[in-house]
């Protein structure tokens, strides 16, 4: 099976025409195998670390920076929009390995965040939370308890639409500091809640409200070349668009590379669950702005524009999020273009599993140097957990591709 891994990523960089492909093949080749057991490994670190008998599975880990080895962990409450990503690497964890120790703890961790889907909504990161806990959990077990908890959990992510503008208003707090209706680009990935309520007994309205939010979002947030800005700001009365700016990137003008990542990930999904052409053009189109400014071990500067770069940190974050959506997005295009998207992939998560970007022995995360919110001074080069469930997530799709031949795999 090892050998199996070793040649799949071996075959796709055979065809790389610019590079010789013996150094191409040294360069990227990885044992996927290898790189699910490793992550296994560090799952049974932090669980070593992270639970005894009076642990409080509401602390959930967040971040791992400087010196420290372990996670530093953030209490599951409506405003930490992190709390579903541990969860999540559980899930996808027991799903590689079929660990039951994996799978307990999963459970244990996701029932701490069910509470959220009867609270009044914080902001869009409901989405966040509940697709990569309850989403998957519901995913790998059926659990009816799980379903109940997804819709009500998408009803109050609904609540956030704005029919005059066309879009979920992202951060409630924020309007009046933005001055106007604030939608971002990581609201994209939250419509897939939206998309699977809707197939799975929830009202038919919530199918409407997700693509009428990637249409909108399509039309207005992003540049001529394919760019996107972090925040765009509508009237919330006559629905204009007002401006694109930015808060986690560098400028305004300067292309977040998490932001990007988002919108790739967010627009092939869109595709998926509507089968609407013009939204497979687009997540094309996005993700082609992406790899074109990508340095060479295609991991990210954490913003494309940073005038600091090649000394700017990297983001593997949006490394992770980006391989994930290729492995699903080269199933929907055809030829030299989905080879191109596999083998750029399986190129990312071969840097990603490197040592240049592999935690190993030092920490207990799977990765080393993602970033944050770097305008805020926060997050910056630390491990951080939703690098690793991206990162676990695309090792599950490749996985999936190799063993069935696709990697799709919606919730
Ligand atoms: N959704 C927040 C971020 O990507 O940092």
């Amino acid at each position: 099976m090892k050998n199996t891994a070793i040649i799949l990523a071996s075959l796709m960089f055979a065809s790389c025409a610019s590079t010789s492909s013996t150094a191409r093949e040294e360069a990227t080749a990885f044992d996927l195998d290898e790189a699910i057991e490793y992550c296994n490994q560090q799952v049974h670190r932090s669980i070593r670390n992270l639970c005894n008998d009076s642990t409080d599975y509401s602390m959930i880990p967040r971040n791992i920076q400087g010196a420290d080895s372990v996670w530093a962990c953030r209490k599951a409450t409506p405003d930490e929009w992190c709390s579903g990503f541990w969860p999540g690497v559980l899930w996808y964890d027991y799903e590689l390995t079929g660990d039951s120790l994996v799978r307990e703890k999963a459970m244990r961790y996701t029932g701490e965040l069910g509470y959220l889907s009867q609270r009044p909504i914080f902001d869009h990161d409901l989405g966040f939370l509940m697709i990569c806990s309850y989403g998957n959990g519901y995913r790998l077990t059926d659990d009816s308890e799980y379903k109940q908890v997804l819709l009500a959990s998408a009803d109050s992510l609904a609540t956030l639409f704005n029919p005059n503008v066309g879009t979920l208003l992202s951060w409630p707090r924020n309007v009046e500091m933005f001055g106007g209706h604030n939608t971002i680009m990581d609201n994209m990935i939250n419509l897939e809640m939206l998309f699977w309520a809707s197939k799975n007994g929830g009202d038919k309205s919530l199918y409407d409200i997700a693509v009428k939010h990637a249409e909108t979002t399509m039309n207005y947030h992003f540049r001529p070349d394919g760019t996107c800005y972090h925040v765009a700001v509508y009237d919330p009365v006559d629905g204009h668009f007002i401006k694109g700016v930015t808060h986690q990137g560098y400028s305004d003008s300067s292309t977040w590379a998490r932001g990007q990542a988002w919108a790739v990930y967010g627009y092939t999904m869109v595709y998926r669950e509507t089968g609407d052409k013009r939204f497979l053009d687009f997540a094309c189109k996005v993700t082609d702005a992406y790899l074109k400014r990508l340095p060479e071990d295609m991991v990210p500067y954490w913003d494309f524009d940073d005038p600091a770069i090649p000394q700017a940190p990297r983001d593997a974050s949006a490394a992770g999020v980006v391989a994930s959506a290729l492995l699903e997005l080269q199933g929907y295009v055809e030829g030299d273009k989905s080879a191109e998207y596999r083998d750029a992939a399986v190129e990312m998560l071969a840097s990603l599993n490197s040592p240049a970007y592999r935690s190993g022995e030092k920490r207990c995360s799977f990765l080393d140097h993602s970033t944050g919110h770097h305008p805020a001074g926060s997050e910056i080069d630390a491990s951080i957990i939703y690098a690793d469930y991206y990162y676990i997530e695309a090792l599950a799709r490749l996985k999936k591709l190799e063993t069935n031949g696709t990697a799709l795999a919606s919730l």
